[in-house]
């Protein structure tokens, strides 16, 4: 077998994970000093959902600091080798008739406890792992559901095992006289590899966890008022979420509507919005501006020459490249492979061995030659431009307090915190990356009466609005055209512009200017407007004008606002392993 480059597992540990870089390095070597166990803890209440899943759940009373607002974290136990993590948070407004969001980060393996400490949660946590009131939480306006997963991510578990991950490939290691044991963590079961490595699955998985929740959490919180068909649910997520949210919620969509007339059972909802914030939906469509928004980005940054650019738009577009092999693999999954469909999806369960490693190749192919050049050869930061390779924005401090005592005790858990777990390969060995389903779906649901806004914060590079906006032209529903032809309207947050927009009745793309990958911590107030907006139906661009069917942005075709370039204060050097070559004698004496 021919070992795979250098590029991929450096992609997992520092960027594609696309969110591992929540654990810093501090963090890490800090942790890694000692081992530390966290206690155990008994002190769980106990919810029955009607299917019998049990969910434990606690009033951490952390926080969220503004009176009367109540939090409850813990376990969905969905079988006896799944336990789920979530947060719940009361909406600081009106609990009982505000409505109810889900938020989910990407990765895959990524936490939805970044997007809750750095992004919209009702805290921030700052150097000294002070949790920081932040003004700008999304529970200001709607009920705020966080939920780890797929089960491995976060404080989820199927397992828990005292010892040590290995960094680069995230396997987890027992044996401490090898891999000095660190804490106690969460596992997989089977051990490295568990049971879900598709975004399709990861939905299936979800949806329960999310009902048992519904079921349970208006008999912990009283507060809460009726779930019911009147409450209006809104999936917000990012990143790999631009996989995760069209399949969720498309899922989650089917599953309602039956349970809406009857055919199951269970607690229906009003779908109202999905939100995605720099979302990689399609490969195939976004692949083609890594290139572009290296060398020709708002920011006048060309981070590399025109050799490497052209490697990479070669490695895109040549036989057997990034394109190429796209489709290879789609028509691979049909079966046929001088021919595919475009409008059929890839389903992971249905693929022999041999076509999920097409798939997982040409994955590998993109994101090593078309995507990852930048990392080696930019020095500017995989989620924000600005900023060099080693970014310390946003600063991620979480893991620090989520790795203190009270913390842990407050919140029910009995495990460590890492942003390490074998999810990220497992979805990795399936080419789920590339797989066409997210786009479909999406289009699916532009079809039905969901608002869709997408946002993309305009210095990221990994999931840059170059290819937002080129998915957001490419998607093939009813309203293509006249979406299309729909002008870019400044975005404006109390006379301050932050951003361009353009929209058709319920489908928006907004660029936010100054804003790396994570846009609620960039921008907070826009990124609060654009929640509260698609809410509750308002236009993006101004919050003025109550969105109707045909309701149009109005504006140039092109958004072309440009920014002030940012110099680069540091860069860093990539360099090869070093081998280490057998000493004289041990060869000698060896072989
Ligand atoms: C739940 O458990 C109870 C008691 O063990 C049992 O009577 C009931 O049939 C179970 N319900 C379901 C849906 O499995
Ligand atoms: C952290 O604590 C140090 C020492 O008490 C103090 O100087 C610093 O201002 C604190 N930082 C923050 C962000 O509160
Ligand atoms: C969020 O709500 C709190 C009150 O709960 C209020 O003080 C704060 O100003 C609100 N933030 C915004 C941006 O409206
Ligand atoms: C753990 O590693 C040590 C050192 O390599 C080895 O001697 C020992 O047999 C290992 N233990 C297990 C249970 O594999
Ligand atoms: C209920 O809705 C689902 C999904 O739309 C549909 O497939 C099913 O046929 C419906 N069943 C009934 C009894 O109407
Ligand atoms: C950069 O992009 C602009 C607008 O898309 C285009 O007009 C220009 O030719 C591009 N420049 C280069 C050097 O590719
Ligand atoms: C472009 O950059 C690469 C990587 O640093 C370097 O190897 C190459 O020589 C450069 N090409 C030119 C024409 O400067
Ligand atoms: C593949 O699809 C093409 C186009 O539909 C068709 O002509 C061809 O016969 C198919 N080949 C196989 C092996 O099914
Ligand atoms: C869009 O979908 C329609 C109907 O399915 C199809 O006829 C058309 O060819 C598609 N257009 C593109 C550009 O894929
Ligand atoms: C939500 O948007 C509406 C319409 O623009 C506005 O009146 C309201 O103040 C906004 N709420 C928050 C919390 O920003
Ligand atoms: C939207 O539709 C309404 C009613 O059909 C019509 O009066 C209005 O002019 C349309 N607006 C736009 C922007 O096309
Ligand atoms: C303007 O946008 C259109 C798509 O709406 C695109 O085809 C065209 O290349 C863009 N022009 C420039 C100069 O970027």
């Amino acid at each position: 077998m021919i070992p795979k480059s250098l590029a991929t597992p450096l992609l997992a540990l520092l960027c594609l994970a696309l969110q591992t870089a929540a654990v810093s390095k501090k963090q890490w070597s800090k942790r890694s000093d000692h081992l530390y166990l966290p206690k155990k803890i008994n002190d769980y209440k106990i919810a029955t959902a009607p299917n019998n899943v049990t969910v434990r759940y606690k009033n951490p009373g952390i926080c969220e600091t503004t009176p009367g607002v109540e939090s409850y974290s813990g376990y969905v136990d969905l079988a006896p080798n799944v336990h789920v993590f979530y947060w719940f948070f009361e909406s600081r407004n009106n609990p009982a008739e505000d409505p109810f969001t889900l938020w989910l980060n990407g990765g895959p393996g990524s936490d939805s406890l970044i997007g809750l400490f750095e992004e919209n949660g009702p805290c921030m946590i700052d150097d000294n792992l002070t949790a920081v009131y932040n003004p700008y939480s999304w529970n200001n306006v709607s009920n705020m559901l966080y939920i780890s997963q797929p089960v491995g991510t976060g404080f989820s578990y199927q397992k828990q095992g005292v010892g040590s991950f290995n960094s680069w490939s995230e396997d987890f290691h027992y044996n401490s006289s090898e891999w000095p044991a660190t804490g106690r963590w969460p596992l997989l079961d089977p051990l490295n590899t568990g049971t879900i490595d598709t975004t399709d699955l990861a939905a299936v998985a979800t949806w329960h966890v999310f009902q048992a929740l519904l079921a349970t959490i208006p008999k912990f919180d009283a507060k809460l008022g009726a779930l019911d068909s009147a409450r209006d649910f809104n999936l917000f997520t990012e990143s790999y979420g631009g996989h995760y949210g069209p399949a969720f919620f498309s899922y989650f969509y089917n599953q309602n509507l039956k349970i809406a007339n009857g055919s199951m059972p269970g607690y229906p909802l009003k779908f109202n919005s999905l939100g995605i914030i720099n979302g990689i939906i399609d490969e195939e469509v976004q692949a083609d501006w890594y290139p572009e928004f290296a060398v020709n980005n708002t920011y006048g940054i060309k981070a590399y020459n025109d050799t490497v650019y052209s490697y990479a738009k070669f490695a895109n577009n040549m036989f057997n490249g990034c394109r190429y092999q796209i489709d290879l693999c789609r028509a691979a999954a049909e079966g046929n492979v001088s021919y595919y469909h475009v409008d059929a999806k890839i389903t992971e369960a249905e693929l022999t061995p041999g076509e999920l490693q097409v798939c997982n190749e040409a994955a590998d192919m993109c994101r090593d030659n078309v995507e990852s050049p930048y990392y080696f050869y930019g020095g500017r930061g995989v989620y924000d431009i600005r900023h060099p390779y080693e970014d310390p924005d946003p600063p991620s401090n979480y893991p620090g307090y989520l790795n203190q005592a009270e913390i842990q005790e407050a919140l029910g858990v009995t495990l460590n915190y890492s942003g390490t777990n074998g999810i990220y390969y497992a979805f990795q060995n399936t080419g789920d990356f590339i797989f066409p389903n997210f786009r479909l779906d999406l289009e699916y649901l532009l079809d039905q009466d969901v608002r869709v806004s997408l946002a993309y914060g305009d210095a990221d590079y990994i999931c840059n609005w170059f290819g937002g906006q080129a998915i957001s032209l490419a998607v093939n529903y009813t309203h293509t055209e006249e979406f299309g032809s729909a002008g870019y309207e400044a975005m404006v947050v109390d006379g301050t512009e932050y951003g361009e927009v353009r929209q058709y009745g319920n489908f928006s793309f907004a660029r936010v200017y100054e804003s790396g990958h994570e846009v609620p911590y960039y921008q907070p107030v826009a990124a609060l407007a654009y929640f509260n907006r698609t809410l509750f139906h308002w236009d993006i661009a101004t919050g003025e004008k109550q969105v109707t069917a045909n309701l149009t942005s109005s504006g140039p075709a092109n958004a072309t606002h440009t920014n002030s370039f940012v110099p680069l204060t540091s860069s860093i050097i990539q360099e090869f392993p070093i081998p280490i070559y057998p000493t004289a004698t041990a060869a000698a004496s060896g072989y």
